[in-house]
């Protein structure tokens, strides 16, 4: 194992997979996300020897030996988790797909079809990596999920959560980064240099961003511009 594969002295903290927001006892809203990512960069980093934890949404994989792993549900459980942990991280690599709405008001009896039209009022959920701020010390990698224009909309992500690294995908009708399929990734550094990796593996792409994030762990703490 060389020195950037070493994070036996580092805590990280990944999460991975969808968040539900509740609508009634029956029904939520969600998106396609598996947790396929997270959970391969939480292996890949536990195999380098990092202490991880893993707050996953509601996914169907089986948890990684010698993980230890928090179940949510909603976005606001994976902030409370998540603020709660954050202190004690060296780095947090955030892939799941958090909800960015969920419903104004859940319905304690389930919705009755009506015969007509019904609308479903949604309000926003907080945004995480942005509630999470910066510290000396903490390394923060998101990713970004995009319909068109990736780098651009990954650079102002990078920028407006600030950032160390961010990776970025694409998604249209004919291609999706969700499950095992291979993917296409952008790297993109906290300068916006960006490295692209076309249809790999995701048990590669854990281990090329995994390797970038070695090099900013081993580079110690991480000098932030104001
Ligand atoms: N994220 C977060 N909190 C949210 C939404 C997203 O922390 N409420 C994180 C995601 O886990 C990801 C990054 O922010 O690491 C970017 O998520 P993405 O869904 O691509 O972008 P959004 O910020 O939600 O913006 P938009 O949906 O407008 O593209």
């Amino acid at each position: 194992m060389n020195k950037k594969n070493d994070f036996s002295s580092f805590r990280i903290l990944v999460t991975a997979g969808p968040t539900i927001e509740p609508i009634d006892p029956v029904r939520f809203i969600s998106n396609f996300s598996t947790g396929t990512m997270g959970y391969k960069i939480a292996f890949q980093a536990k195999a380098y020897g990092a202490k991880v934890t893993l707050v996953s949404g509601p996914v169907n994989i089986i948890p990684p030996k010698n993980i230890d792993v928090i179940s949510i549900q909603t976005a606001r459980e994976m902030r409370d988790i998540i603020l709660k942990k954050i202190n004690d991280v060296d780095c947090i690599i955030m892939s799941s797909a958090v909800c960015d709405y969920r419903p104004v008001e859940f319905k304690n009896e389930k919705i009755k079809k009506k015969g007509k039209k019904i609308s479903l009022e949604l309000t926003e959920n907080p945004d995480i990596l942005e509630e999470i701020g910066t510290r000396d010390g903490l390394i923060k990698a998101g990713f970004a999920l995009e319909t068109s224009n990736a780098v651009k909309n990954a650079y102002k992500k990078l920028k407006e959560k600030k950032l160390d690294l961010i990776v970025y995908n694409m998604v249209s009708s004919s291609v999706t980064p969700f499950g095992e399929n291979l993917t296409t990734i952008g790297i993109m550094d906290k300068h916006g240099n960006v490295k692209e990796f076309k249809n790999i593996s995701k048990d590669k792409c854990a281990v090329l961003i995994l390797d970038e994030i070695g090099e900013l762990l081993s580079r110690g703490r991480v000098k932030r511009e104001v």
